[in-house]
């Protein structure tokens, strides 16, 4: 399936499990109030009031919009490196900057990216102590979102921080998802910010906004991120449309956290006794986890797709449970119980899922599944009509 495809299939479905589902330009036009004050060149109006709301939310005397985590991060680690005289940041192997950013940590900003750890586990404080070099700044992801959305025991947590400060270095947090992160750990986005000098938060995905984010920290640092901001082409003519736009989203979705790990939760539970599906991890840790299916790269070369290549499957509710039906008759899932449930109706507003995986040489199917249920209904009624 190409990306076309899949993209003509994922317009079809009406109800989704990951993310907010399919979102029209109207849809988030609304969440820009028509009596927004503007702002200039991100001074004042709706950019200054959620710049204070979110600095109040994070417990930080400050905060500062930016039209992309890619640039405030950059920015803010290069004011870590600056203000340390070093040029190392250390992270997880699969870090948004390693993983998606091109490069641009080193290409930009002239900086050391240095991973530390496995891939396919969480960062660990032995992992942090093999570091001897000094270093500017540790970046923590919370969740570790290429690992379905892992996070350390919290007192992991503090004293890989801890590992940090005594070096001389500033502890960063990348808070894509901290919203997700807090309710997975049972507190407040403030409580996870405290360990850190610095904050990015996210405000288009567990949010639902339009584009923008956050970082937060100190006054003085946040001044200088606002000059790199501008240094950096962020500071746009207008940034009231996304900071409005945010505002609305934080206000309807942050009481829904809790409730969307709960949701996570309950889906891993009846996946959980499906033979041959793996939910990693297990029980998830926050609204997120990843799907991994025991099939052989052969077994899934249908539908064109080569055992080696990579492959893409958006899959609708009815397509899902097809697909299961399939590898039941193939004989390589026993989803019996759960396909039972499906005979039940299903409710028409639930929404759709689509989820996507990787067909990987490897022999797994790993598919992400994000889980945000799209409108509030019973845990057990929806799952049933998930499954
Ligand atoms: C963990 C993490 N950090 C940073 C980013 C960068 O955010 P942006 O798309 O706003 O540049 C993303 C985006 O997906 C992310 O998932």
């Amino acid at each position: 399936m190409n990306d076309d495809e899949a993209r003509q299939l994922r317009t079809r479905c009406t109800r989704f499990v990951n993310g907010h589902g399919q979102q029209s330009a109207a849809d988030y036009l609304a969440t820009v109030p028509t009596q927004t004050e503007t702002d200039r060149y991100g001074e004042g109006g709706v950019v200054a009031e959620l710049e204070t709301y979110v600095a109040d939310l994070l417990g930080k005397p400050a905060a500062v919009f930016f039209p992309s985590g890619t640039m405030a991060q950059q920015v803010v680690l290069r004011i870590h490196a600056d203000r340390s005289g070093r040029a190392t940041i250390v992270f997880h192997p699969t870090c948004h900057l390693r993983l998606h950013e091109d490069g641009a940590l080193e290409r930009v900003q002239r900086l050391v990216g240095r991973a530390v750890g496995d891939a396919d586990r969480l960062l660990t404080l032995d992992d942090l102590r093999v570091v001897a070099e000094p270093i500017a700044a540790l970046l923590v992801e919370l969740p570790q979102r290429e690992i379905g959305g892992q996070q350390p025991e919290w007192e992991d947590l503090v004293a890989q921080v801890a590992w940090a400060r005594e070096r001389g270095a500033a502890a960063h947090l990348d808070g894509a998802r901290v919203w997700e992160s807090a309710a997975g750990y049972g507190k407040t986005p403030a409580e996870i910010a405290a360990l850190f000098d610095t904050a990015y938060v996210s405000f288009y995905k567990g949010i639902g906004a339009l584009p923008g984010c956050c970082v937060a920290g100190d006054a003085d640092v946040m001044a200088q991120a606002r000059e790199w901001r501008k240094r950096m082409g962020g500071t746009l003519f207008a940034l009231w449309p996304n900071a409005a736009s945010a505002l609305t989203c934080l206000h309807q979705r942050l009481p829904r956290m809790a409730p969307y790990v709960e949701h996570a939760r309950a889906l891993a539970d009846a996946l959980r006794a499906v033979d041959s599906v793996r939910v990693v991890p297990d029980p998830p840790q926050a609204s997120m986890m990843h799907l991994l299916l025991d099939v052989s790269s052969q077994d899934l070369a249908f539908d064109g797709a080569s055992p080696n290549h990579s492959a893409t499957w958006a899959l609708t509710l009815g397509e899902m449970i097809q697909f299961i039906h399939m590898y039941m008759q193939l004989g390589f899932l026993a989803l019996e119980p759960i396909i039972q449930v499906s005979d039940q109706p299903v409710e028409p507003s639930l929404g759709s899922v689509v989820l996507t995986g990787t067909l990987s040489p490897s022999s797994r199917l790993a598919m992400t599944c994000h889980v945000v249920p799209t409108v509030e209904l019973p845990l057990a009624k929806a799952c049933c009509s998930l499954v």
